[in-house]
């Protein structure tokens, strides 16, 4: 299936289940000053989980997402990107843990037909609630269900001693098992359910919300690897002929040739994937606050195309590709 394909296929499954869907928000985020970019499908319904806003109580997206914090991994692992798509279904005080997990587990095993030995759980240790699910209704064996702590099964991670204030829950992740030989990479998280259900105040009090709220997180880049059946999210049909277009630019260097290489050619790849994506909403490269991440992505990108001897000016080349 391709990564088109994917994008459709969930956000109708969700528009089935009464979801209204809705277009990505901007990288920009309007009126949140806690946000240098959009980094969660979330992020536009943050009067929704506050109770602010009451018109419709389903929602699911494909959101545009940037996220740098991590850059120096972007190119040598498989599934790291900077700029990614996320697929999102969210109940505003409408429905809660049980569907948001039967719904997943339906889309992933039913309709994009995963072997279901392949996927692990895991869940928040004092969630015994979304354990329950999983073990009881859901019948995913005992041994491939996780229990592990804040850092890694709330959102955001930490939420409870670090913050920030706002909307926060315990959440439940998704893997995909790649099979022992891939060492550390062999669970590959693919969606993360969040049951947002407190709004963090100063100090770490956690006040319960005026309603329940439910907001997940597929990555579409992870998924299409998953489906595809690609070590790699580069691998994927989406990132071909950006990939392509890199190699030409190289001197017609093939794949094998590059060796350790390949690390290089993702980077460039991603950054100017992200650079194209964060310029056509509005944000020009500069010396600081977004305009500097967004120079710090080209500029990180010249390097590692300098590492491939691409010499000159190249990246309005490789920007055409993405568009
Ligand atoms: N907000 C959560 C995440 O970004 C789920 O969408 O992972």
């Amino acid at each position: 299936m391709n990564t088109n394909e994917i994008r459709t296929r969930y956000l109708k499954f969700f528009e089935a289940k009464g979801h209204r869907r809705l277009p990505s928000d901007s990288l920009v985020p309007e009126n949140d000053p806690t946000l240098l970019f959009t980094g969660a499908g979330m992020n536009q319904f943050k009067a929704q989980f506050m109770g602010e806003i009451t018109d419709y109580t389903r929602a699911t997206t494909s959101q545009k997402c940037l996220r740098t914090g991590d850059l120096e991994n972007v190119g040598k692992t498989s599934s790291h990107h900077s700029f990614f798509e996320m697929l999102g279904n969210f109940s505003f005080g409408d429905y809660f843990k049980e569907e948001a997990i039967r719904w997943a587990w339906e889309l992933l095993v039913g309709d994009f037909r995963i072997d279901p030995a392949l996927l692990w759980i895991s869940v928040y240790e004092q969630d015994e609630e979304a354990y329950r699910i999983w073990k009881e209704q859901i019948k995913v064996p005992q041994d491939r269900i996780l229990k592990l702590g804040p850092k890694e099964n709330f959102w955001p991670a930490d939420a409870p001693d670090k913050g920030p204030n706002g909307p926060c829950g315990p959440c439940s992740e998704i893997f995909f098992d790649r099979g022992e030989a891939k060492g550390e990479e062999r669970l590959v998280e693919i969606w993360n359910l969040v049951f947002t259900q407190f709004d963090r105040k100063d100090g770490g009090a956690l006040d319960p919300l005026p309603n329940k709220n439910i907001d997940t997180g597929m990555g579409l880049e992870r998924m299409a690897a998953v489906m595809q059946g690609v070590d790699t999210n580069f691998e994927i049909d989406l990132f071909a002929p950006i990939r392509q277009r890199i190699l030409k630019l190289a001197g017609g260097a093939g794949l094998r040739e590059l060796g350790p290489k390949v690390r290089d050619l993702n980077a460039i790849a991603d950054h100017v994937r992200a650079a194209a994506f964060c310029i056509s909403d509005g944000v020009i490269p500069g010396n600081e606050g977004r305009g500097y991440v967004i120079r710090k992505l080209i500029r990180k990108a010249a390097w590692h195309a300098r590492m491939l001897g691409v010499e000159g000016l190249f990246q309005s080349e490789v920007a055409a590709a993405v568009v």
